[in-house]
């Protein structure tokens, strides 16, 4: 079983080997091109140590196979798909590869994307016995060792990469999938604080909302970064900078504040009815903070924030009162 597990992490290493060389050959300078188009360094890349795999479908099985590897450990790696017809082939096949490496620096998976709008955008390895999608961060070995007393979470390889260049070196991602407890576990072990720079689309925005209890149910606080008009990360620091990256990391809103202030989108503000049932929203989320202490200040900070529809901080408790 352990044996299993080595051979696994092994295959990872030598396909991250072999990918990483592809990308250094004459036959690689279109994937090297489209990292470098998109800004990365050479420095960057080595250290992400990013790959291509090239238009051959049977290129790396044959590599893997020379160093002795039999069908049924590469079959188990994910690396390859296999059917009746073709037999088994490179699941990865004219893309730039990033190596998935979980916090002890091991490859554990890959992803890939098309160089340009093909689709899929990104292929993965699927889920491996070495590859609990679930309780790894893209990006976390090197994050770990960042002295910031928070870590960055967001969406996509390019805004981990982004960050780290621009020295944001605490940014990690859930790569696509949600966010689970067992992320926020993981989390945990490494910041007591965690702010979320997910895409400013709407998925991205109920990709936070969903993230938020989970993250305080694992006992970390987080704060949500606006990064409007940007989409991400990556096309915010291309944009705009690090420096005006820096000041929406230091205007993170209370992730409390945030799921109030994306209520408020919900109802016709413009009514009292809209203001009514905002409220009967508010008193709902006030709710759930079972601290007394908390409660207050969140009802005091809604308060002001809503002075404008005329609401009192009595006003308010009472209705959390006739919830309770
Ligand atoms: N993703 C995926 N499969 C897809 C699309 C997305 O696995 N077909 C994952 C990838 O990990 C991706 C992340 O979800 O990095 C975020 O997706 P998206 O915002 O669409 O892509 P970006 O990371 O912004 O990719 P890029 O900047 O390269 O366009
Ligand atoms: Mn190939
Ligand atoms: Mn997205
Ligand atoms: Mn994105
Ligand atoms: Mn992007």
């Amino acid at each position: 079983k352990a044996k299993q597990r080595e051979t696994l992490l092994e295959i990872n290493r030598q396909a991250a080997q072999y990918f990483y060389y592809q990308l250094r050959r004459e036959s690689g300078q279109i994937g090297y091109r489209y990292l470098t188009d998109r800004g990365l360094s050479d420095e960057t890349i080595r250290k992400f140590g990013l790959g291509y795999s090239d238009k051959f479908s049977d290129d790396l099985y044959k590599f893997l196979k020379g160093k002795g590897y039999g069908d049924d450990q590469l079959r188990d790696s994910g690396l390859f798909n296999v059917d009746e017809r073709h037999g088994m082939y490179d699941k990865f096949w004219n893309r730039v590869i990033f190596p998935i490496m979980d916090v002890n620096n091991r490859v554990i998976g890959f992803g890939g994307r098309v160089m340009g709008d093909g689709k899929p955008k990104y292929l993965n390895s699927p889920e491996t016995k070495i590859f609990d999608k679930s309780r790894n961060l893209y990006g976390l070995n090197v994050a770990r060792t960042s002295r910031k007393p928070y870590l960055i979470l967001c969406e996509g390889y390019m805004d981990v990469i982004s960050m780290h260049q621009s020295g944001f070196t605490n940014a990690v991602a859930s790569l696509g999938t949600s966010l689970t407890s067992g992320h926020a576990s993981l989390l945990k072990r490494y910041t007591q604080e965690v702010l979320l720079l997910y895409d400013s689309d709407e998925a991205g925005v109920k990709a936070a909302l969903r993230a938020i209890p989970i993250l305080r149910e694992a006992g970390i606080n987080s704060r949500v970064v606006d990064l409007k008009p940007h989409k991400d990360p990556d096309e915010f620091i291309k944009t705009e900078g690090a420096e005006a990256f820096q000041q929406r990391l230091d205007q993170a809103r209370d992730s409390f504040m945030f799921r109030v202030s994306v209520s408020e989108k919900e109802f016709p503000m413009e009514e009292p009815q809209g203001q009514n049932r905002f409220f009967e929203r508010c008193a709902r989320l006030l709710l759930e903070l079972s601290d007394e202490l908390e409660r207050n200040l969140y009802i005091e900070a809604i308060v002001r924030q809503y002075h404008r529809y005329g609401i009192s901080v009595e006003d308010l408790r009472k209705r959390v009162n006739t919830l309770a």
